[in-house]
């Protein structure tokens, strides 16, 4: 899927995420695959914060498994499950989420992810994310059906409220099979102010 371009944006990911996690977080791997994003996001949320992972192969996620150093196992819940579905799993509140779309590399490629179940979850993912936590997502267009998943995903960002913010990382010009790699993030709410004695506090500015 891609090669260099695929590692390339993969790190990218990485790097944009572990700038929101902190020790302590929840996260999700929407597509456990063979767990590497899964073991990044175990270390970057620390001794103290958990990880869920979702994928339908389940051989994907006993090697996933197998692969993950001891020291992190326990910091990891890995269901045999469509990630359409992470929301009867996981309780609101999480600081990030990864997307790696596509076939699972070295296994079956016909097993891919899918449009209708990509946007159900990513419908879900927001519905899961804390304010100011963020959602990945790695979009391959290079084999049968990804062109119509990334566009589906593209399709999808430009229907969120303001409230969902979104940044393609990587824009340089489209090649017919470039990877998208899309960055969401949930805005914090302002607070309102106080009010006093009734009355909202009035700026300086205002007079
Ligand atoms: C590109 S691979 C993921 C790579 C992985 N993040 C890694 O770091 O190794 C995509 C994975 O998505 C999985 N997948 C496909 N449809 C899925 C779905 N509805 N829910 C969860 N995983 C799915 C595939 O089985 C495959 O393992």
């Amino acid at each position: 899927m891609g090669g260099d371009v695929a590692q390339r944006l993969t790190t990218l990911a990485r790097d944009a995420v572990a700038a929101r996690l902190a020790t302590g977080d929840r996260a999700v791997d929407a597509t456990v695959g063979n767990g590497h994003d899964l073991h990044f996001l175990a270390g970057a949320v620390g001794a103290d914060g958990h990880v869920w992972g979702f994928d339908i192969q389940e051989g994907a996620l006993c090697g996933a498994r197998r692969r993950l150093p001891a020291h992190l196992q326990h910091r990891v819940t890995l269901l045999h499950h469509g990630h359409e579905h992470m929301g009867a799993h996981v309780a609101p509140g999480v600081a990030a989420i990864m997307f790696n779309l596509g076939y699972l590399p070295g296994g079956d490629h016909s097993v891919t992810t899918r449009v209708d179940t990509t946007i159900a979850a990513l419908e879900a993912a927001l519905g899961l994310l804390a304010p100011g936590g963020c959602i990945s997502v790695l979009a391959y267009t290079g084999h049968p059906g990804g062109r119509e998943e990334a566009q589906a995903v593209a399709a999808w960002l430009r229907e969120q409220p303001p409230s969902c913010r979104w940044v393609l990382l990587n824009p340089e010009p489209p090649a017919a099979r470039t990877p998208r790699l899309y960055l969401v993030s949930l805005v914090r709410q302002q607070r309102a102010p106080t009010r006093i004695g009734g009355q909202y506090p009035r700026s300086k500015s205002m007079g």
